[in-house]
């Protein structure tokens, strides 16, 4: 299955990811692929308030942090971004086999750092720049 879609705004990508709970039901394992600022956390806002995890708002990126929760009615989501994690010991600390569950949905940024998640992911976004405001949102799944 894929679906793909242009949008003009944050705005209109959150609204996007509002519209993803049925496929993205849980569990998963998401990759989000895309460039700096290419909008992947903008989409993990839509994602967390359509499964009412969490206001868009409170979503902000876990660069530092490296895994943020968010706790919804009917599912628990992770948003985890690799972009510092440098070697495989690094990934091994942060327990993400840990996190997986039966109502789970990982959202992973720059996964393509771990090999495991690349070959068991479930779902994978891809977002693409088109000009300033445009991005070209990919799923397949
Ligand atoms: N159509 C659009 N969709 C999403 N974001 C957009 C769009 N147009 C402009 N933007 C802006 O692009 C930026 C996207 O940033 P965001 O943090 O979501 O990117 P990211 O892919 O998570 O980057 P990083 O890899 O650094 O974490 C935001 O500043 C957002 O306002
Ligand atoms: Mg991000």
């Amino acid at each position: 299955m894929t679906r793909e879609i242009t949008t003009h705004s944050a705005e209109e990508t959150i609204a996007f990811g509002r519209t993803l709970t049925e496929l993205l039901a849980p569990p998963k394992i998401v990759l989000l692929r895309g460039d700096l600022g290419a909008g992947k956390t903008t989409l993990v806002k839509g994602i967390a308030a359509g499964f009412g995890a969490a206001e868009e708002e409170d979503v902000t990126s876990p660069t530092f942090t490296l895994v943020h929760e968010y706790r919804g009615p009917r599912a628990n989501l992770y948003h985890i971004d690799l972009y510092r994690i440098d070697t495989p010991r690094e990934l091994q600390t942060l327990g993400l086999d840990d996190l997986r569950s039966d109502n789970s949905i990982l959202l992973i940024e720059w996964g393509e750092k771990c090999p495991r998640f690349v070959r068991e992911r479930d779902v994978e976004i891809s977002l693409e720049r088109e000009g300033e405001n445009g991005r070209r949102i990919r799923i397949a799944a």
